[in-house]
């Protein structure tokens, strides 16, 4: 059964570990995500975007992969699922195709319109017992043809947003989506620090959590990140992997071309970057 994530990011953010946030591409990287979650003993948020969604097939489809392989693999640690960077719109179907947990990404709109908004999500959230996250300040790099432009969100626009009840926040600290270009200067712990002056014990999400070195992400935990989104880094292991095979012949031996033989290797790389992360996230054995 899926649950809510705000008792996981909750818990994370009292015990100063995070929770990673998987995004989902299809049903190897679904069985491959709770199957690494299981063997850590850790509770997991397992995500999709709108495209991803579109590309599963839809949100209703999502959901149902998600429950069926949980209840096949006998997964039994707590498993959120959630919607990565949604639009009304979006939010509004998932919470009728039976996800667990929203993101409402009102950081493109004016600011008043994003309060607006995420208020009255937040409303439906509370009253189906689901968790919701808001966004402000773009997160820098490409997603789904969006692009911000990697600046901070303004401490104030924090805590307002905070202010109305949003189970977590990402907050934009310098973070970027996909691969950081060269020189990337790091993550800003100054404002950082400036966000979790004003928005207290509130659990916030760093998006973009591929590619960043793990000290600086632990550093980011131990000031208040609960969830970290790692999305690039699943996708390049998977990538290699199946390069790797195919270099190697194997799909020109035997029946090595049946997917089942071609995606093993990439859907084996899946599992071990995930429970890599939640080592380094410290939620191993936090079920
Ligand atoms: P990466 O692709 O950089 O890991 O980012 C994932 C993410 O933040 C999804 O919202």
């Amino acid at each position: 059964m899926l649950v809510s994530a705000k008792e996981m990011v909750a818990k994370a953010r009292a015990g100063q570990y995070a929770i990673g946030a998987f995004n989902l591409n299809n049903l190897e990287w679904t069985k491959s995500v709770l199957k690494a979650a299981q063997e850590m003993n850790s509770p997991v948020i397992v995500q999709v975007s709108e495209g991803a969604g579109k590309y599963m097939a839809g949100f209703k489809n999502v959901a149902d992969i998600v429950n069926n392989v949980i209840a096949s693999q006998g997964i039994t640690v707590p498993v959120a699922l959630h919607l990565d960077h949604g639009t009304y719109d979006g939010c509004k179907k998932c919470i009728e195709a039976g996800f667990s947990s929203i993101m409402f990404d009102g950081s493109a709109l004016p600011f008043e319109e994003n309060v607006a908004k995420t208020k009255e999500l937040v409303a439906i959230c509370e009253e189906k017992g689901m968790s919701i996250e808001a966004e402000v300040g773009a997160i820098g790099g490409e997603e789904d043809g969006v692009v911000g432009m990697g600046e901070c969100a303004d401490p104030e626009e924090c805590k307002k947003i905070a202010d109305l009840g949003v189970t977590m926040l990402a907050a934009g600290i310098g973070n970027i989506h996909g691969v950081y270009p060269e020189g990337w200067p790091g993550l800003r712990f100054d404002v950082l620090t400036a966000i979790t002056e004003k928005v207290g014990t509130m659990p916030l999400v760093l998006h973009g959590g591929s590619g960043i070195p793990d000290a600086m992400v632990q550093e980011a935990i131990r000031m208040g990140v609960s969830k970290v989104n790692v999305n690039t880094e699943c996708q390049l292991a998977f990538a290699k992997a199946t390069r790797e095979y195919i270099l190697a012949g194997k799909d020109l031996q035997g029946k090595g071309f049946d997917p089942r033989k071609l995606l093993a290797p990439g859907a084996a790389a899946i599992v071990d970057m995930v429970k890599y992360k939640i080592e380094v996230f410290g939620s191993k054995d936090k079920a």
